[in-house]
């Protein structure tokens, strides 16, 4: 893993940063001497156990659901209150994937898709823009935003959504020097799948993707702390393909 003297001391907000994706993210995070600061929202199980397991003073867990506003805003309170500084870099990787027949998807699997994987980033966006010198915003969008998915067709546009955002945010950033940018994973190894979806997953990879086989969550963080460090400092308003090569666009 790189070291990025840039994010030493950083207070960084990764959302969903206690399992999967996230928890790669906060663990590169911890390594480079950040200031992490990991939400979830339902498996308290599962963040006490990431916490015990880290012992790090670097490391806040909080439990904050993005979609409601009370608990994004006492987010930031919690942070002032932990650490006393304001947030640098935010991580918008919360996200939900529910997979299922078209005909079966209801409105309110769409509205818990989008206040989950857009609402939320955006009002995190916003705030961390209006209210603190944030240096860098890194969005988690997904391949399935890039070529549609069947089996999560309202999944797929939130994350096209997420790709359009990261754009605009970009020029919304730019007038205080904040870079935005999206990464888009392809199949990764992560609890957002059952072990029977993984094992055909798995099987697939090896005709649909040309590395032939399932990405890993560090590699997604590679990229992402790649993002947030002064390393990319002249990258915004773009989105990287983490996909082992099974979509080019
Ligand atoms: N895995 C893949 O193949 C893949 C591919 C492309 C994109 N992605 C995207 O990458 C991101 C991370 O995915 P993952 O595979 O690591 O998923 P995961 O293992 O299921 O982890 C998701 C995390 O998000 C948290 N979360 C869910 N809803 C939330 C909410 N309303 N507020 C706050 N936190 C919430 C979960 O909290 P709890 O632990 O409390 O449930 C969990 O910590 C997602 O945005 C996903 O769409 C994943």
């Amino acid at each position: 893993m790189a070291v990025y003297p840039s994010l030493k001391n950083k207070v960084v907000i990764v959302t969903g940063g206690t399992k999967g994706i996230g928890q790669a993210i906060s663990d590169a995070l911890l390594a480079n001497d950040a200031l992490v600061v990991a939400t979830y929202v339902h498996d308290e199980h599962n963040a006490q156990a990431f916490l015990q397991a880290r012992t790090s003073q670097k490391l806040l867990v909080v439990q904050s659901d993005v979609s409601k506003s009370t608990m994004r805003t006492e987010l930031f309170s919690q942070i002032k209150v932990h650490w006393n500084q304001s947030v640098d870099c935010l991580v918008n990787n919360a996200g939900i994937l529910q997979q299922k027949p078209f005909y079966d998807i209801t409105e309110n699997d769409w509205d818990e898709t989008f206040e989950t994987n857009l609402k939320g980033a955006f009002f995190l966006a916003q705030s961390c823009l209006q209210s603190t010198p944030v240096s860098s915003i890194v969005n988690i969008a997904s391949i399935g935003g890039q070529i549609g998915g069947d089996k999560a067709p309202h999944y797929a546009a939130s994350k096209a959504a997420m790709v359009s955002m990261t754009r605009s945010l970009s020029r919304l950033g730019s007038a205080q020097q904040c870079r935005v940018n999206a990464v888009s994973p392809g199949w990764i190894e992560t609890p957002i799948f059952d072990a029977k979806k993984l094992s055909e997953l798995q099987q697939k990879a090896k005709d649909e993707i040309l590395l032939g086989r399932l990405g890993q969550p560090e590699e997604v963080a590679a990229a992402v702390l790649f993002l947030l460090s002064d390393d990319a400092s002249f990258i915004t308003g773009q989105c990287l393909n983490i996909n082992g090569g099974m979509y080019f666009g």
